[in-house]
């Protein structure tokens, strides 16, 4: 086999990585914590996922082991040779991709593009099954804005396994209105990406691959996460790529830091927060300021996930069990970060505005309708006005260039993370309290708290089929897997 330029760069990163880990780290070289020794407080480097660019993407999954504890190695899955997750897919709207996915596994896949507004037939849902050993080439032109996305397996009733054992990876979209800010976006120094998630161990440090919580956190896939970060304002890239999990993220200090970004791009303005919650699918990009902070200082990022009101995923206070968890009901560090010197030509300064996003509103609205999260009672599935996800069932159909209003109604035992494929929407209201300004962007994902009713509007355009039909469902992996999925065609 010969390797090509991409592979030997990622071979020269991963090596660079692996000599940083084991120089920095303790003695017994160890890169993780060890589940029979969870007060293991060593920090660990956090990786950084490499990234490909240009308009040709290769994209290989197979399986993989990553020391993640004492003893042996945990089976894991990851793209391009990497031991979890995938290299960083760096496009530029406007460009036609072509993307070839080879499957390694012994199972099947599917490759989903995670908010991407592309034709059903590449989209890489339920549907697009692509076999052991078999390869799938989508097309697509990106028409989303710069922003946060990402990829993942979408296979019915395999997505939480799959995801669990860490395939996945972003999608980072450029375009000429955020490349003309003077924002941070230099990978890995001051623009960093950052999957929250957590993992339960079974005994021989595999994971279980079918619990709601993890007891250890792990960012990028690192335990015990640290980074270094230059004295001026920086920006992360956030997604909660949990199976359930919502985070209420902030800083060990309670400073004040800046949401720029939803799951479809720039806001139309920085809105400062405190705390800002990313319930699972959701990305927000931030801005936090560390100029004002001392070189050699470290604070941490924080998930305050202490004190919520019931529904809200991973604030049930059993530390043990399917719906408990170590990291459950409490206020843990998601990164520790050490203050580092400046960089040349560092961001110092907030931008005032970022965006002209114009939204859709209630007058602009062409057909309603409701969808009602049911089931869940004594242990059986969640659904969708009590139908249970069915591979050849359509469940709405939708006019092309209709702009829709859809009110999710949740009146049902739990918090959901609710989903659409194709479209990026705008949260219009909620029936409890108002939209935070934090969530006013283009949003794919939408929390739905116990109790809640929740408007949103998009418009459907530019692709349609009658035979290939796109997504919604609820996030949390267990719950799509479990039936809470519906499927819409657009025509
Ligand atoms: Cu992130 Cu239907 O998916
Ligand atoms: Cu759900």
């Amino acid at each position: 086999m010969t390797l090509n330029k991409y592979q030997i760069n990622t071979l020269v990163f991963v090596l660079t990585i692996s000599v940083a880990i084991f120089s920095c780290n303790k003695p017994n070289n160890n890169t993780g914590n060890s589940s029979n020794a969870s007060n293991d407080t060593t920090h660990y480097i956090l990786w950084i996922p490499p990234t490909l660019t240009g308009t040709t993407f290769n994209l290989n999954l197979a399986n993989s082991t990553k020391q993640l504890n004492t003893g042996a190695a945990t089976a894991t899955m990851g793209y391009n040779g990497n031991s979890f997750w995938g290299p960083t897919l760096i496009m530029n709207k406007g460009d036609n991709v072509q993307i070839n996915v080879t499957n390694n596994l012994a199972d099947q896949t599917t490759v989903h593009w995670h908010g991407f507004h592309i034709p059903a037939i590449m989209d890489g849902g339920p549907h697009q099954i692509i076999n052991a050993g078999a390869a799938w080439s989508p097309n697509f032109q990106v028409k989303n804005n710069a922003g946060t996305y990402w990829y993942h397996p979408h296979l019915h009733q395999k997505t939480q396994e799959q995801l669990t054992k860490g395939a996945g990876g972003f999608i980072i979209v450029k375009d000429p209105i955020e490349s003309a800010l003077a924002l941070p976006r230099t990978y890995g120094t001051d623009d960093i990406p950052l999957i929250l998630t957590s993992r339960r161990y079974n005994t021989d440090n595999s994971f279980d691959l079918t619990t709601t919580y993890g007891d250890y956190l792990l960012a990028n896939g690192t335990p015990n996460a640290e980074i270094s970060l230059p004295k001026q304002f920086v920006r992360f890239r956030i997604l909660n790529a949990e199976i359930e999990r919502s985070y209420n993220v902030g800083f060990s200090d309670d400073r004040t830091f800046y949401v720029i970004g939803n799951d479809g791009g720039l806001l139309n303005a920085p809105v400062q927060v405190t705390r800002v919650k990313l319930a699972v699918g959701e990305r927000v990009e931030i801005l936090v300021n560390l100029g004002n902070d001392v070189v050699g200082s470290s604070l941490d990022m924080k998930s305050f996930n202490s004190g919520q009101t019931f529904g809200y995923p991973g604030g049930e206070p059993a530390s043990s069990g399917n719906f408990g968890s170590l990291l459950n009901n409490i206020d843990f560090p998601v990164l520790h970060i050490k203050i580092a010197a400046t960089t040349s030509n560092p961001i110092t300064t907030l931008p005032a505005t970022l965006a002209n996003n114009v939204y859709w509103t209630n007058a602009d609205v062409t057909n309603s309708r409701t969808i009602t999260i049911t089931g869940g009672q004594a242990g059986s599935a969640f659904t969708f006005d009590n139908n249970t996800y069915g591979f050849t069932t359509i469940n709405q159909n939708i006019q092309l260039n209709a702009i829709e209003k859809w009110t999710i109604v949740n009146n049902n035992i739990f918090g959901h993370s609710f989903h659409v494929h194709d479209v990026q929407f705008k949260i219009i209201s909620r029936s409890l309290g108002t939209v935070a300004a934090y969530e006013s962007g283009w949003k794919d994902v939408v929390y739905i708290p116990l109790g809640e009713s929740v408007s949103v509007i998009a418009k459907f355009d530019d692709f349609s089929s009658g035979v290939n039909p796109y997504m919604y469902h609820c996030h949390f992996a267990n719950h799509e897997d479990g039936g809470l999925m519906g499927q819409f065609l657009v025509q």
